[in-house]
């Protein structure tokens, strides 16, 4: 099949670009590059550096295509706070852009890449059928996308499917962005000896999902005829752990001595998020394979294939006041 993803420079983009060639489709995609890698990019695909937001582009270049695939935002949750009008940009107008694109090239069926911070702060673990309520920009950008594209695809007879994915970690991941990322930030921090910085007390909790685990439930969002209109939490509800206990993690994988250094939280950061995988189990065939220690292990590992990096901070910061972290204002990442 033809299939395009945008983002396809970035981390899931360009994982779901390699296993659907391995598959034998043709693969076509964009990035704006404002995240992504160039060494992501397979030379088997067509690549576009055009960006979302640009409907008569995305026209052009989804012409012909079959399935797309909406991977491409700025995934900065945290920021969004700060960036609220750089960062919905990049979420709702490119995604509705790239949904309009669609409607008018005929796609049959498209897979939006949600997030869980569409839950927000509610009892976990997170289930679908529970109620949207996101507390910052990027969750109501992403909740807002979601229901632009359910609107639109149902009144035009396009196939739809969203996936809810969390915390994922592994190769291709950027890991010099000091907003997002908390992983690799720990590591690539480590790897240059420096201490993992923690805002608030570290106990806040997630449950990470490494990226081979969950690609291809995104794949059968994409793929499978049987499954369509369904919103899926994509990742383990196993191993939730404290940011606190990642960091000590991290250190032993990387061998670094010190401690983390802990700094005031970021306001409307959710304390405890986890989704429940049951839907994933039931209808994706979702399994759990790689333990967080192997997840770290094989993440650092490709941070120290492609080398450490110093941190870029290449995103707006619109909103520079009392409560922005401090971190941002005075670039200590
Ligand atoms: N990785 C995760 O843990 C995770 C968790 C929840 C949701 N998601 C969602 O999955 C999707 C992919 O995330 P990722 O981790 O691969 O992020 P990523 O940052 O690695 O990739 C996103 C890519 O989109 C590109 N991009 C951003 N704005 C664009 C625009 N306007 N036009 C064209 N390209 C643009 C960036 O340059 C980047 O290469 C996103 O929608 C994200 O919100 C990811």
């Amino acid at each position: 099949m033809k299939i395009f993803i945008t983002g396809i420079a970035g981390f899931l983009g360009s994982h779901l670009a390699k296993h659907l060639i391995n598959l034998g489709h043709d693969v076509s995609g964009n990035d704006n590059m404002i995240g992504g890698d160039l060494e992501n990019i397979s030379k088997k695909i067509i690549f576009y550096k055009e960006d979302c937001t640009d409907l008569k582009k995305m026209t052009e270049i989804t012409k012909g295509s079959e399935i797309i695939y909406h991977c491409a935002a700025t995934a900065h949750e945290g920021l969004s706070v700060f960036s609220p009008n750089f960062i919905t940009k990049n979420i709702y107008l490119a995604s509705t852009s790239v949904i309009t694109a669609s409607i008018i090239n005929k796609i049959k069926r498209f897979v939006f890449c949600s997030s869980m911070a569409r839950y927000g702060e509610q009892k976990t673990p997170f289930t679908e059928d529970m109620d949207t309520k996101p507390v910052d920009p990027y969750g109501i950008a992403k909740v807002a996308s979601e229901k632009c594209l359910m609107h639109l695809a149902d009144l035009n007879g396009m196939e739809w499917n969203i996936a809810v994915p969390h915390n994922i970690i592994g190769p291709n991941q950027k890991y010099d962005d000091p907003y997002r990322n908390v992983v690799s930030i720990f590591i690539n921090r480590n790897l240059q000896g420096k201490p993992a910085i923690i805002y608030g007390d570290g106990e806040q909790k997630r449950c990470f999902s490494y990226i081979d685990d969950v690609i291809f439930c995104l794949i059968k969002l994409g793929l499978d005829k049987n499954i369509t209109k369904e919103i899926v939490n994509v990742g383990p509800d196993e191993e939730t752990v404290s940011i606190k206990e990642v960091a000590n993690l991290v250190a032993n994988e990387v061998g670094f001595n010190g401690n983390p250094k802990f700094i005031p939280e970021r306001p409307k950061e959710v304390k405890l998020a986890s989704c429940s995988a049951d839907k994933a189990r039931k209808i994706l065939g979702y399994e759990t394979k790689t333990s967080l220690r192997n997840s770290i292990k094989k993440t650092a590992h490709f941070i120290k294939s492609r080398g450490v990096k110093t941190f870029e901070y290449n995103l707006p910061l619109e909103i520079n006041n009392e409560i922005t972290p401090e971190t941002w204002k005075k670039k200590l990442i």
